[in-house]
């Protein structure tokens, strides 16, 4: 077996260490640094204080990005950083407005629109400027990924773009940060974690490395999540849960997600679910699936790793967990019509699902999401 590895992004954890932005922003040696971030956090002041720290280094800021940011959200972020000769970038908030930011500090050294490079296959050119990522939901991974995940809301598209240039040059991971997140977006993001441990292990890209951290943050979340879910002041848990973030970013960035991150966009897109709460609903299903296949004993390796008598055991356990945190295990009150199906079955046909290591025909998405609905 061939395979490679790469992890370029310089990681820093810890409680408190968002006080480091300055230090690194200091040490870049670029001027001019616009923060981009959710718009949570110029309501609670750490935005503020952010660019008060940062002694003059940081000059300009963005707050207009939304959950499942739009394409045209990215393009006035490159325009600002256009016109303003911003030299770096730090992006704070959960996976929105990193791949935001990401995006934007790429497509800024270009004439284009982020609109040429979205869905349409033509590679991302590889120059960015420099980018520190602050996670504050324990979810995406995005700031060790070599992903954004941007949606076009204009043509009902919303797709991953992949470029290397996408790499954070710094990560600070600051649990803390995630302390304020409400427990159902604390439920939501954790369940993506889970998504990205597993979907990164049967992946038909799997390899060594990402499979020990799939590993390793799929039991964080068995651990972790609900204590997080049920107290948001649980420090530990909430640690511990920023750690299987960033771990479950490392197993999946090479390897891809699935199945379950493919039907996550339909559902996002058409019916407004929100990310991980979308890619955990069909989480068990998968898993289940994917055990009958060729390689289905490496899914009951892991789930006896975990604890599990086999991966029947471990579906039952991720059904479970997310009904006991209310997260949707159908979608049965949205009262689809066979139409609405017909269009879940049609754009769920994303590339993420010719990477899940069993071919899912069209017939098995159907009886899916009639199950579902
Ligand atoms: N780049 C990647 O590798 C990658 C991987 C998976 C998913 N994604 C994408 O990331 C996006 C989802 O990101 P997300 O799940 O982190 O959520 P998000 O960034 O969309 O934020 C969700 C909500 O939580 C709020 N929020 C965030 N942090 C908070 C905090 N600490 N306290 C209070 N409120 C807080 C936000 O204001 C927002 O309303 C989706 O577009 C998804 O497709 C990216
Ligand atoms: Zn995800």
């Amino acid at each position: 077996m061939n395979w490679d590895y790469i992890q370029p992004v310089k990681i820093s954890f810890g409680k408190g260490r968002v006080s480091e932005v300055k230090d690194i922003a200091a040490s870049i040696g670029c001027e001019n640094g616009l923060l981009v971030a959710d718009p949570f956090f110029f309501t609670n002041g750490l935005a503020e204080r952010i660019v008060k720290e940062s002694g003059g280094a940081i000059t300009a800021t963005f707050g207009k990005v939304s959950p499942n940011p739009d394409v045209t959200e990215v393009d006035e972020c490159a325009d600002l950083i256009r016109q303003n000769q911003i030299g770096f970038v730090v992006a704070l908030g959960g996976g929105s407005s990193i791949d935001c930011a990401k995006a934007a500090a790429s497509i800024c050294l270009t004439g284009d629109s982020i609109r040429k490079y979205h869905g349409t296959g033509v590679p991302m050119p590889v120059a960015h400027l420099p980018l520190i990522a602050v996670p504050t939901t324990a979810g995406t991974g995005s700031e060790v990924t070599c992903v954004s995940v941007l949606t076009d809301h204009a043509s009902g598209r919303k797709s991953p773009v992949v470029s290397d240039g996408f790499y954070p040059s710094y990560a600070i991971i600051d649990p803390e940060l995630t302390y304020s997140m409400p427990p159902k977006v604390t439920a939501g993001t954790g369940i993506d974690v889970l998504s990205h441990a597993l979907e990164g292990y049967w992946s038909r890209g799997h390899q060594p490395i990402c499979d020990a951290c799939a590993l390793h943050a799929a039991d964080l979340v068995f651990k972790y999540l609900y204590r997080a879910y049920e107290n948001p002041m649980d420090e530990e848990a909430r640690e511990k849960m920023c750690e299987a973030s960033l771990i479950a970013g490392l197993a999946f960035t090479l390897p891809k997600t699935t199945s379950s991150h493919a039907c996550s966009f339909p559902l996002t897109n058409l019916h407004h679910i929100p990310h991980g709460e979308a890619c955990g609903m069909t989480l068990d299903y998968f898993a289940r699936i994917n055990a009958k296949g060729e390689e289905g004993w490496r899914i009951d390796r892991l789930a006896e790793a975990l604890g599990f008598q086999d991966t029947g055991d471990m579906a039952d356990a991720i059904h479970d967990l997310k009904e006991k945190m209310g997260l949707r295990n159908d979608i049965k009150d949205l009262e689809l019509s066979e139409d609405q199906i017909a269009d879940l079955v049609r754009i769920s046909r994303h590339p993420n699902l010719y990477n899940n290591p069993m071919e899912i025909t069209d017939e098995q998405l159907k009886e899916m999401y009639q199950k579902l609905a």
